[in-house]
C-alpha cells in the first residue's frame, strides 16, 4: 500500500514497455506490494525470490475458479467452460487431472519427437535462408520462433496443417487479449469437432491418446479415476495455450540475449555441450512470461512479513524472482557458466509445468540448429527498435529482424 493505504496504480503502457522495470523497483521498495494491476485489478504483488517460490508452492495460494473471490474481474468467457483445466484446479481434482493428462503426455512421446522436431528445424532454417538471400533482413521470429512450436505443438496434438495458422493466430490475439469472447468461442469449437474426429478414427497423436483417457475412465467411480467431457476439451486447449507462445517467446527472446552477448553465443558455438545449461539460463533471463497465473488467498496469510486477509488476489512475478540478486549474484549478467536451474521461470509446486520436457527439448534442437546452420548470425538493427508484445502474462518480442551472413 501506498501511505495513503491505497494500491499502487501502474500506467498500463509503462508497465508493458518495461514489467521487469516495474516489478524490480517493487522488489527493492516494496516487496509484498497492493497494486491496481492493468488488465486485472487489486492485487498483491510478490517480488522476491524466497517469497515467489514459496508462493508457488503454498497450498493457500489457490485456484480453482468456483472459489474465486468475489467483485470486478477481467477475464474472458463465461460461457464456454474452457477453464475446466488443471491450471486452474486445486487438489483433489488437480491431482486427478494432473495424472489423467500425464498418462497420455508421456517422457517417451516428447522422446520420440526429438527427430522429427530437428527436421521441422532444418527445414524451416532452410528457408530462412532462401528469404533472406543475397544478405537481406528476415524476421526470425515469423520465420522461424512462432512456426516452430506451433508445427510440433500441432503434429504433436494431432492438429491437421491446414488449420495451424489459424490456430497460431488466435493464440497470439488471445494473448495480446483482442477478442478473447469470439477467439475462445471459436477454439471450443473447433477442438469439440476435433476431439470427434480423433473419437471416430483414432491416430496415433495425443488428442487421440487423451480421448482413449476419457473413455476408459469411469465416471461412476466418485470422479477419482475419471475425467469429463468438459475436461477433456479444457485441457486440449490448455495445451495449446499454455505450449505455444511460451516456446515461442524463448526461442526469439533467447535468440536476442544471445545476439547481444557475444561471447557468450561464442562460448555456446565453442561447447556445444553447455546447451542445456544455456537454456537454463536463458529461460531465467529472458522471462518467457512475467509472472505465474494469478491466484488468492483461501485463509488470511502472512508473505515476506505482510499480513493479507482471506480472499485476496495474489500474483507471484517470477521474472522478477529470477532477477533478485539474493539468488543469483549479478542478475543482469548472461552467464552460460552459471549454476544452472533454481529459476521460476517453469513455475514450482504442483504446477510445475506440464510441458517443461517439451519446451526444453524444442529450445536445445533450435538453438542447436541456428548456431550450426548461421554462423554469423547477427541483430538487424538496435535492442531499443525493438518492440514488446502488449501482453501483462507473455513476455514476447513483436518481431525479431536478423542478419543472415
Ligand atoms: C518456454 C516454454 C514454457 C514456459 C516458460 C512455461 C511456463 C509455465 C509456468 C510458469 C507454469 C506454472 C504457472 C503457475 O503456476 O501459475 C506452467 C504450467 C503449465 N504448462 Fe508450461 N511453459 C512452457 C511450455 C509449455 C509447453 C510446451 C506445454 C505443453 C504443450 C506446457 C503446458 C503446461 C501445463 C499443462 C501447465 C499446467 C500444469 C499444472 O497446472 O499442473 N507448457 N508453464
Amino acid at each position: 500500500m501506498t501511505d495513503e493505504g491505497q494500491p499502487i496504480s501502474v500506467d498500463e503502457d509503462v508497465y508493458i514497455r518495461s514489467p521487469s522495470g516495474f516489478f524490480a523497483h517493487l522488489r527493492e521498495t516494496q516487496p509484498v506490494a497492493a497494486v491496481q494491476m492493468p488488465g486485472y485489478g487489486r492485487m498483491w504483488v510478490v517480488t522476491r525470490y524466497a517469497d515467489v517460490r514459496a508462493g508457488l508452492a503454498d497450498p493457500r495460494l489457490a485456484k480453482d475458479r468456483h472459489h474465486w473471490p468475489t467483485g470486478p474481474r477481467t477475464w474472458p468467457s463465461q460461457a464456454v467452460n474452457l477453464h475446466a483445466h488443471m491450471l486452474h484446479r486445486d487438489p483433489p481434482d488437480h491431482t486427478r487431472l494432473r495424472g489423467l493428462m500425464q498418462k497420455a503426455f508421456t517422457p517417451r512421446r516428447i522422446a520420440q519427437l526429438r527427430p522429427r522436431t530437428l527436421e521441422i528445424t532444418e527445414a524451416l532454417l532452410e528457408d530462412m535462408a532462401s528469404a533472406g538471400g543475397g544478405g537481406d533482413i528476415v524476421d526470425l521470429l515469423t520465420r522461424f520462433a512462432r512456426p516452430l512450436p506451433i508445427t510440433v505443438l500441432s503434429e504433436l496434438l494431432g492438429v491437421p496443417a491446414a488449420d495451424r495458422t489459424w490456430i497460431e493466430v488466435a493464440v497470439v490475439d488471445y494473448d495480446d487479449r483482442k477478442d478473447r469472447e469470439r477467439i475462445t468461442r471459436d477454439l471450443a469449437v473447433y477442438f469439440t469437432d476435433l476431439i470427434a474426429a480423433k473419437r471416430a478414427e483414432p491416430c496415433d497423436d495425443l488428442v487421440s491418446a487423451l480421448v482413449r483417457v476419457r473413455d476408459e475412465s469411469d465416471p461412476g467411480d466418485d470422479a477419482s479415476g475419471a475425467l469429463t467431457d468438459t475436461e477433456l476439451l479444457s485441457g486440449v486447449f490448455q495445451l495449446v495455450m499454455a505450449g505455444f507462445d511460451t516456446t515461442v517467446n524463448l526461442i526469439a527472446s533467447g535468440t536476442l540475449a544471445l545476439l547481444t552477448h557475444p561471447e557468450q553465443m561464442t562460448r555456446l558455438r565453442e561447447e556445444p555441450s553447455l546447451l542445456p545449461a544455456a537454456i537454463e539460463e536463458l529461460l531465467r533471463y529472458t522471462n518467457p512470461l512475467n509472472h505465474a497465473t494469478d491466484r488468492f488467498t483461501v485463509t488470511d496469510v502472512t508473505i515476506g512479513g505482510v499480513a493479507i486477509a482471506a480472499g485476496e488476489w495474489v500474483l507471484l512475478a517470477t521474472s522478477s524472482a529470477n532477477g533478485d540478486p539474493d539468488r543469483f549474484p549479478d542478475p543482469e549478467r548472461l552467464d552460460f557458466g552459471r549454476e544452472p536451474g533454481g529459476h521460476v521461470s517453469f513455475g514450482h509446486g504442483i504446477h510445475y509445468c506440464l510441458g517443461a520436457p517439451l519446451a526444453r527439448m524444442e529450445a536445445q534442437v533450435a538453438f542447436g540448429a541456428l548456431l550450426k546452420r548461421f554462423p554469423k548470425l547477427s541483430l538487424a538493427g538496435t535492442p531499443e527498435d525493438l518492440r514488446w508484445r502488449p501482453s501483462s502474462l507473455m513476455h514476447g518480442l513483436e518481431a525479431l529482424p536478423v542478419r543472415l551472413t
